[in-house]
């Protein structure tokens, strides 16, 4: 036999290529799931020895050398070899090096197809359970920023123009309804991801008499794979997880796009810190959002990734092959990306200095109260497109003259319509105008509070699923180099 890979080199009789090797092997990415592929491997040998296939002394060596491995990754003494090909053969090899022939019944009734894609969805239950508890810090950071500014008010734009008043908290609330639902995606997602597909083999299943609910109640999954063949060719998984993180992309992007133009000279309406600000190089003056702008930004990087997977799979026949190896490297990337900007929020948050005042000058120009001075009309008993056409006439006036909607006098004002009387100067007032608009999901400082309140209580239920559906006590334990859980009782012992 050549010196090939011992995993799969019996029915070669020449080495490897080396080029061969460096574009086949994954390990230098796939080395990210190398708990969870100990933790599957545990399940998996724990499982073995209940329906008899591997003796109590050989899983318990098996298992103690996995513990080992785990002990070594975590204070970075492993040594992962790019001749070894991925995470899966580094583990074995490593085992095999440490115990002798019994890491030889390991893999027993095992793919690398399954265990794959055992492994990646360990690793998307735990990443996405992280995220969304980073995430549900920004929510409750944005909660707390929305009742601080409940009733500050400031100019709502539609087509970038000034459209009505609204108060900044409501304004922040509109981005909390957006991570709340996005907490709510992620979590949706990991339903689907949490689902345990050992047991597939290559393919086709396997012979042997293995107990698949029983790995998958050592793994805290509710739920196994019903088909063998989708199970080791499905990357559902990792593409929902994307689609999940682009809409969560989309929205930290739009955010961030306010941030900036908020910033700007122009706008005025907040500043950031000088530790959350950069300078030029050339021009003395600037002090710039760049880290908005990386937040704008990076979401491209997420979309790609979306993009890369979904073109990897759309064309891949029954069952593995190896193009799915390309999942990886874009996915960790844009989990990656996702974290650090979700990670980034809450200090960018704090550093945001508000500019009331310029919030609210931006509200005397712009004639944004004529849509209340119409519902001041209707509430007169004028037929709305009726008061929006003597409304459009004062507008029209008072361009033309340069006066605003408050300078007219009542003699002029009935001169344009004589249904105007004094109320008129009170549906011009802006904090009337706000504490109006107190339907529920509006900007009045009472509604935003109250959205808050609402906001504030869904974040917290939210948490309580994230807590509960997590990684399993056996993951948790090999993180930390803590005594593993003892095997769950196998339904013999249980009646
Ligand atoms: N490194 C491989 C991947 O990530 C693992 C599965 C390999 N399976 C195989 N039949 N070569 O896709």
């Amino acid at each position: 036999m050549a010196e090939n890979n011992s995993a799969w080199g019996g029915r070669f009789e020449a080495k490897t290529a080396k080029i061969v090797e460096a574009m086949n092997a994954s390990i230098a990415f796939d080395r990210a799931l190398v708990y969870e592929d100990i933790a599957g491997s545990i399940a998996h040998a724990r499982m073995l020895e209940s329906v008899s296939l591997l003796s109590a002394d050989d899983r318990v060596a098996i298992e103690d050398g996995l513990v080992a491995i785990a002990n070594e990754v975590r204070t970075n003494t492993f040594q992962f070899r790019i001749d070894r090909e991925d995470v899966h053969m580094n583990v074995e090899g490593a085992l095999a090096d440490r115990i002798g022939q019994a890491a030889g019944r390991l893999h027993t009734g095992r793919s690398r197809n399954d265990q794959v894609a055992l492994d990646l969805r360990l690793w998307l239950r735990r990443e996405l359970t992280i995220l969304g508890h980073e995430l549900s810090e920004v929510v409750n950071l944005l909660i707390d920023v929305a009742q601080d500014h409940a009733a500050v008010p400031m100019p709502g734009y539609t087509h970038m123009q000034r459209a009505q008043p609204i108060t900044f908290g409501h304004h922040i609330m509109a981005y909390v309804a957006m991570f709340l639902r996005d907490i709510d995606r992620l979590l949706d997602c990991r339903t689907r991801v949490a689902v345990m597909p050992l047991g597939s083999g290559a393919l086709a299943g396997s012979p042997l008499p293995l107990d698949r609910q029983r790995v998958a109640k050592e793994l805290e999954f509710s739920e196994i794979t019903l088909n063998s063949l989708d199970a080791v060719s499905d990357r559902d998984p990792a593409l929902e997880t994307l689609s999940v993180l682009s809409i969560l992309m989309v929205h930290i992007s739009r955010m961030a796009e306010e941030f900036v133009i908020w910033n700007t000279q122009e706008f005025g309406f907040v500043e950031f810190a000088d530790t959350f600000s950069t300078g030029s190089s050339l021009m003395p003056q600037k002090k710039n959002p760049d880290i908005p702008e990386l937040l704008r930004g990076k979401s491209g990087r997420v979309f790609g990734a979306l993009q890369a997977l979904l073109t990897v799979m759309k064309g891949l026949p029954l069952a593995y092959n190896k193009d799915m190896q390309e999942d990886k490297e874009p996915l960790f990337d844009a989990m990656k990306t996702a974290r650090q900007c979700v990670g980034i929020l809450p200090e960018l948050l704090k550093s945001m200095i508000l500019k009331p005042k310029r919030l609210k000058d931006a509200l005397r120009d712009g004639y944004l109260l004529a849509t209340d001075v119409a519902d001041y009309l209707v509430n007169k008993g004028v037929p709305f497109r009726e008061a929006h056409g003597i409304v459009g006439r004062l507008v029209a006036l008072g361009l033309s003259e340069k006066r605003r909607l408050g300078e007219f006098s009542l003699e002029e004002l009935r001169e344009v319509d004589e249904r105007f009387d004094e109320s008129y100067f009170e549906a011009l007032d802006i904090e009337r105008s706000l504490s109006r608009r107190k339907l529920h999901g509006g900007p009045a400082p009472s509604a935003v509070a109250t959205s808050a309140r609402l906001a504030w209580r869904h974040a917290a239920g939210l948490t309580r699923q994230l807590e509960a559906g997590g990684p399993s006590a056996l993951e948790r334990a090999l993180w930390i180099g803590a005594e593993l859980p003892a095997p769950v009782p196998s339904d013999k012992a249980a009646t």
